[in-house]
């Protein structure tokens, strides 16, 4: 920091504050309203789920999953088709250049859906620090495997690294056996694979993650979340650091509390490390008579108060949930953004820049039943704006039905 200061004097002193911001990884990202990441050709496909990460250079690399409409003409023109694009952006995602497709390399059955991405910031087995993996599923009619890439090249190129785990063929009914939705992390020293896992005979979907300290060999499945209804589903796990030392986990719950204004309910587990969520009940948000419903993502920002604010997203709305008091259940509220609504969207604070909330949208839901193709993305906005914004008009139910049930019910 004291390096970065004087060094800051010298080069202000030069006139070059363009080779400090480079330095400094894009200290001046830009506010943005829109800016198309790519635009999927129109009637012929679509991106959906999208996924990013910022390298430690400040390069912005997000993917997504590629679908095509209608019935694909052949298995070859369907695994051609399911590969994840990836985009790169030097300034801050004003500008994107298309550099590489990760595509899978060992099933033949393509990258159906679902990536995550990640760098390294320490070494992991043979792989150095600032090498980039990517997780997704690859599935067919014969089984859901969630793989692993890496790219020594900045995402480039990419080469196969480990599968985490091997699920039966596609197939949301409860009894079937198919895995989904990976997130990776790294923490102490190993990455973790979240995913969402349909194997256990005593849950119908459950949330579970494995780890690995060499990215080869992976290690036990183990629970984050597991309620004890069958039928319950909570899907879609994605983590966060809080600044009190502690982790959240947000996923969504169809089956989980709804006020009536969610079909899949977002849920949130808080836990001392990200290995243990499972010690945690978990809470349905509920803001100021919104509820958010259906993939969610979460950030945290060190803005917004001494407690910073955690930020989460859904696929129904417009706006954001925000809490500013460490996920108290009492201090979610909703905010209005110009971002879009969509499937599976992302949330992103750049690196020191916490007054910024990014949100990467793509498809919304049921867009291939009418081979609608939305652009892939970017918003830029004020996130000490959206903390002060003053609370929309309540959604149709006040928080406190929520409340007095749950006394009633005795939970
Ligand atoms: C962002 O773009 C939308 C759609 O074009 C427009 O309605 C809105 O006014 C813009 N917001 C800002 C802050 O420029
Ligand atoms: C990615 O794959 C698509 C479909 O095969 C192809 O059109 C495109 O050129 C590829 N892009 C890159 C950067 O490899
Ligand atoms: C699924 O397995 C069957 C039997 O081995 C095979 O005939 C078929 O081609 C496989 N499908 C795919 C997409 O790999
Ligand atoms: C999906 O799984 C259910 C439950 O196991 C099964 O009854 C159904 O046949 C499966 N659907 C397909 C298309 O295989
Ligand atoms: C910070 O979080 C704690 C724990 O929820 C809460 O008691 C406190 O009121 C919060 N501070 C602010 C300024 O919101
Ligand atoms: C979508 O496109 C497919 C061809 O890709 C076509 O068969 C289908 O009718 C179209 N559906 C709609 C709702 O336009």
């Amino acid at each position: 920091m004291a390096n970065m200061a004087i060094l800051k004097s010298v080069f202000l002193a030069l006139g070059l504050s363009a080779i400090l911001s480079a330095a400094q990884n894009n200290q001046n990202y830009p506010y943005l309203n829109g800016t198309t990441i790519h635009q999927p050709r129109r009637g012929v496909e679509e991106l959906t789920y999208p996924r990013y990460v910022e390298l430690l250079d400040g390069t912005i690399l997000v993917t997504a999953s590629h679908g095509t409409f209608g019935q694909p003409s052949s298995q070859a023109a369907a695994v051609a088709a399911a590969y994840f694009p990836v985009f790169a952006s030097s300034d801050g995602g004003a500008s994107w250049d298309w550099i590489s497709n990760i595509t899978d390399q060992v099933n033949g059955w393509g990258m159906g859906a679902q990536p995550a991405l990640m760098e390294l910031t320490e070494p992991i087995g043979e792989y150095a620090e600032g090498t980039i993996l990517a997780a997704g599923n690859s599935w067919s009619e014969n089984g859901t495997h969630i793989d692993v890439y890496a790219s020594m090249d900045k995402g480039s190129s990419w080469e196969f690294v480990s599968n985490v785990a091997k699920g039966n063929a596609p197939n949301t009914t409860n009894g079937a056996h198919p895995i989904w939705e990976p997130y990776l992390m790294l923490y102490d020293h190993q990455l973790i694979c979240y995913y969402s896992d349909q194997r256990d005979p005593l849950h119908g979907q459950k949330l579970a993650h494995q780890v690995t300290t060499d990215a080869k060999s992976w290690g036990p499945v183990v629970n984050d979340v597991a309620y004890p209804t069958y039928s319950d589903r909570p899907g879609m796990t994605i983590i966060t650091q809080l600044p009190d030392t502690t982790w959240i986990l947000v996923h969504e719950y169809p089956g989980g509390y709804t006020l009536g204004l969610a079909n899949y309910p977002v849920f949130y587990h808080i836990a001392p490390t990200p290995l243990d969520f499972i010690t945690d009940p978990g809470r349905p948000i509920i803001a100021n008579g919104f509820q958010p419903s259906s993939s969610p993502y979460v950030v945290w920002s060190s803005c917004g108060g001494p407690n910073g604010t955690i930020v989460v997203s859904d696929a129904d709305h417009s706006g954001v949930f925000i809490n500013t008091m460490l996920g108290d259940e009492t201090g979610w509220r909703y905010k209005v953004t110009e971002a879009r609504p969509a499937y599976s969207r992302a949330l992103a604070v750049w690196r020191n820049q916490p007054k910024k909330l990014a949100t990467i949208s793509g498809a919304m839901y049921g867009d291939g039943e009418t081979n609608r193709s939305r652009p892939l993305s970017l918003w830029v906005e004020d996130l000490e704006g959206l903390v002060r914004q003053n609370p929309p008009p309540e959604g149709r139910t006040p928080i406190q039905i929520y409340y007095s049930q749950l006394d009633r019910d005795g939970a």
